[in-house]
């Protein structure tokens, strides 16, 4: 079943009713301000940090859910309704919302009088704009009153939810005209605050909760709104708000258009007044007189659109395939940028007040962003670099605002620093600029110890030959990309969290995920140092790499798969002995993507094996048999219900290894069934057991054990988007940048006629037609640029041209 569709010609997703199988959201903002949207106009915004400048409350898990948001009311002669259905939930004539590329429309219709409304962040601003437009499409002259609505949240969206006793205190606002000024605690030691402001005179405000709710109303019928009457109010202290009132007439045909902004400002500390409790307004008005009408609106709306054009004009598909094509070029691609802004921080499932930027997750959303942003990347892997610690180790996460590490969300996960090497690796393949291998980084956000960022690599990469366990593997720490393999963990309280209690001492758990990951990204350091001369330096790292290798076949290696990990005991961790737990993905898929063994067959015995007990009709599960019982010595992943998260969910993030490991043999059948089973546009149609948005990946989908299989969860904020877009760009259509020039090395089904792509690399087009007449998976036979031959397949002319270049598969 779906609840919409797509419009691919406006890169947008038309949702045709407000009762979706679960709020199907959208991000506005690319740079400082953010926000989210639900398709019925729920969510919140926040300036840079979702948890210490929250600038909209939003409360998490309510019933009725997704409640709060910015909110119109609509009042005509005792109908009361809003244009997103949500909060007052009148049935709609019609009702559509549209979410496209960092904005969203929504339109409500009743009766003959229709709503609309844009939301968007504008490029290089601090606001949210809401531009309404009403319009009777009746035959009669409408009179009718409009509201609107926001709840302010008091800044630090934890202590705003659990402080209460100091914050029904502190709430405090300013009226001025049109304009409703959030400054609680700006007198002491906070120089920022917040705005709600329109475009036309008001005829009443609230700035109180309870004067236009009402102590014992809902948002779906505040008091104000029922009455018809604003209360003028103003807030001390308890719940701020801000609402604006309005009385409308409109004739027949008649439009009528207004601007909402939704702002936030900040002040130097000596201009933060403009007399004694008087905030310094100045900068609210230059930044609304920038959307004070409808045609400033309409142009800055204009240029975000040609901000995508240009963003998505990088990669350009054509595969004969609409649902690829829509993938590749919009929707995958949009959802890596929202990763890379998100990190894991905000999102339906995200409360915005835990996860911030994860050390590996945000070195992993990279590569699905790069070519689109790369100075941005650069200065993403600056300061993810910059909380490293001097020995190599990393914090699993820092703070987005303070860009500090974040202790009090664990540490000493020992695959974090290596995803270090992946992201600079991927920038400099993208860029060409090795310079930021010489800029010099911090450690723990202190310059005095500051290394070149080259230094920081090579620690990454001997924090693991630093920390070998007593079979040559990599020592796990507290658990390594799986968070919930805790081998060290122990832990029989349940009052504390697995991923901060204290590990128990001595423990030699051993990780064979990490053992591949240290192979795939050594070779990655030991190449790059060839790059830039040190060629010693290479070869030390060469030996490493080989011993780590004969590691894994020694020991890392069950017979018809690799093993997952040895035990704080020593024991095998996911082998055929074990009697939950056999198999696992992560190290199929990092020993397959590292080639260890593949001469031995290894590898095609893993990825079978893979097939064999993994794969499923959504999408390959992350270990088998699920663990039905606590194993106190593996910590959180045995926790979980069967077939969901960590304990044999299809967990969406390492399907893409698979992927790739597969196109390493040369199976492209295989990949591209295992790509189409977890891609969201694949799966519109069972909208209704998928649930989450049909536009984006979701993080897991419930696995065969579930007791829904194929119901997913945690949708947007996951590593799956830029690995999926890595697998599907990079190793199966094969259009891959390396440090001297753009790979073609295609591996898809022989049955595939061919495709076109148009990549952008160095500010070099080309324009790319692979043909496959032969009916072959893998293997360039011929490859000209501009008509001649080349030798190989990888073009390296960067002349800031565009370039023609066919390929023939055989
Ligand atoms: C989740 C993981 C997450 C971890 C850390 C676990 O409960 O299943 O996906 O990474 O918590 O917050
Ligand atoms: C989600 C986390 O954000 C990511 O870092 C981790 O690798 C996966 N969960 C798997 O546990």
């Amino acid at each position: 079943m779906k609840f919409g569709f797509f419009d691919d010609e406006r890169r947008e997703y038309v949702i045709n009713t407000p009762e979706t199988p679960w709020p199907w959201i959208n991000y506005l903002g690319n740079e400082d301000f953010f926000s989210l949207v639900s398709n019925t106009a729920g969510g919140y915004s926040f300036y840079k940090d979702a948890k210490f400048r929250r600038l909209t409350r939003y409360r998490y898990n309510n019933v009725p859910m997704d409640n709060g948001g910015r909110y119109f009311y609509i009042n005509e002669g005792g109908t009361v309704w809003s244009p997103g259905w949500k909060p007052v939930k009148t049935p709609l004539d019609n009702y559509e919302c549209r979410h496209g590329l960092s904005y969203t429309k929504i339109t409500g219709e009743k009766d003959g009088l229709e709503a609309e409304v844009l939301l968007f962040v504008p490029l290089k601003s601090w606001c949210e704009v809401q531009k309404m437009k009403l319009t009777n499409k009746s035959g009669q002259k409408r009179s009718f009153k409009l509201f609107s609505f926001q709840e302010w949240c008091l800044w630090n969206a934890e202590d705003d939810q659990n402080n209460l006793q100091r914050n029904l205190n502190t709430g405090e606002v300013e009226i001025d005209g049109s304009t409703l000024y959030h400054k609680t605690e700006y007198k002491e030691r906070r120089n920022h605050y917040a705005f709600y402001h329109v475009n036309e005179p008001v005829q009443g405000f609230d700035t109180d909760r309870e004067s236009f709710v009402g102590l014992y109303n809902e948002f779906s019928g505040p008091r104000a709104v029922l009455e018809g009457k604003p209360g003028n109010s103003v807030a001390h202290g308890w719940s701020p708000i801000a609402s604006h009132y309005f009385e409308i007439e409109l004739e027949p045909g008649e439009t009528k258009e207004m601007v909402f902004l939704l702002g936030y400002i900040e002040n130097p500390e000596d201009e933060k007044w403009e007399a004694k409790n008087v905030i310094n307004k100045k900068p609210a008005k230059a930044a609304i007189s920038r959307f004070d009408s409808v045609e400033k609106v309409n142009a800055a709306f204009d240029d975000l659109r040609k901000y995508w054009d240009n963003l998505l004009d990088g990669f350009v598909l054509d595969s004969g395939d609409e649902k690829l094509d829509r993938m590749v070029n919009i929707w995958n691609q949009y959802q890596c940028m929202v990763t890379f802004n998100m990190s894991r921080s905000a999102s339906f499932f995200e409360v915005g007040i835990g996860r911030g930027m994860g050390f590996r997750d945000s070195n992993q959303d990279l590569i699905g962003f790069v070519h689109q942003i790369p100075e941005r990347a650069k200065e993403r892997i600056i300061d993810i670099a910059s909380t490293q610690f001097e020995d190599g180790g990393a914090y699993h996460q820092y703070q987005p605002l303070t860009k500090r590490g974040n202790d009090a969300i664990g540490g000493n996960f020992n695959d974090d620093p290596l995803w270090l090497i992946l992201s600079t690796a991927e920038y400099i393949k993208e860029t060409g600029d090795y310079g930021i291998l010489d800029e010099m980084v911090p450690f723990d956000n202190d310059m005095s110890v500051a290394k070149s960022h080259f230094e920081h690599l090579k620690l990454s990469f001997y924090h693991v030959v630093n920390n070998l366990g007593p079979h040559g593997l990599p020592l796990i720490g507290r658990a390594d990309w799986n968070d919930c393999l805790n081998l060290n963990c122990f832990s029989n309280n349940p009052n504390e969290s697995f991923q901060t209690t204290e590990n128990k001492s001595g423990g030699t758990a051993e990780s064979i995920m990490i053992a591949g990951l240290f192979v795939v990204y050594g070779k990655e350091y030991s190449k790059l140092c060839r790059q830039i001369g040190k060629s010693e330096e290479a070869n030390d790292a060469d030996k490493h790499v080989d011993s780590m290798v004969e590691a894994i076949k020694k020991h890392g290696w069950d017979g018809e798969w690799y093993l997952r990990a040895y035990d704080f005991y020593g024991k095998k961790v996911g082998g055929n002995e074990n009697e939950e737990g056999k198999i696992f993905i992560e190290s199929q898929g990092w020993c397959s993507m590292a080639e260890v063994g593949k001469e031995e067959g290894m590898v095609e015995k893993a990825l079978d094996s893979v097939k064999e007990k993994l794969d499923s009709k959504y999408g390959i599960v992350l270990n088998n048999p699920a663990f039905t019982k606590y194993v106190i010595e593996y910590g959180e992943i045995s926790t979980y219900p069967a077939g969901y998260k960590e304990n044999a969910g299809i967990f969406c993030h390492n399907n893409p290894w698979i992927m790739i490991g597969e196109t390493n043999i040369g199976r492209g059948e295989r990949a591209w069934e295992y790509y189409k089973k977890i891609c969201p546009a694949y799966l519109e149609d069972i909208s209704d057991l998928h649930r989450t948005e049909p536009y984006v990946y979701a993080q897991m989908v419930a696995g065969k054990d579930a007791a829904k299989p194929g119901e997913a969860k945690n949708s947007w904020l996951t590593g799956t988007a830029a690995w999926n877009y890595y697998a599907i760009t990079r190793y199966i259509l094969g259009i891959r940048p390396d440090y001297d020039g753009l790979v073609v090395d295609p591996c898809i089904p022989a049955y595939w006629k061919g495709f076109s792509v148009k990549r952008r690399l160095r500010g070099t087009t080309f324009n790319i037609k692979v043909q496959n007449t032969n009916a072959v998976s893998k293997g360039v036979a011929r490859m000209t640029v501009d008509g001649k031959e080349i030798k190989g397949n990888v073009v390296s002319v960067f002349d800031g041209k565009e370039h023609d270049v066919q390929v023939e598969m055989g």
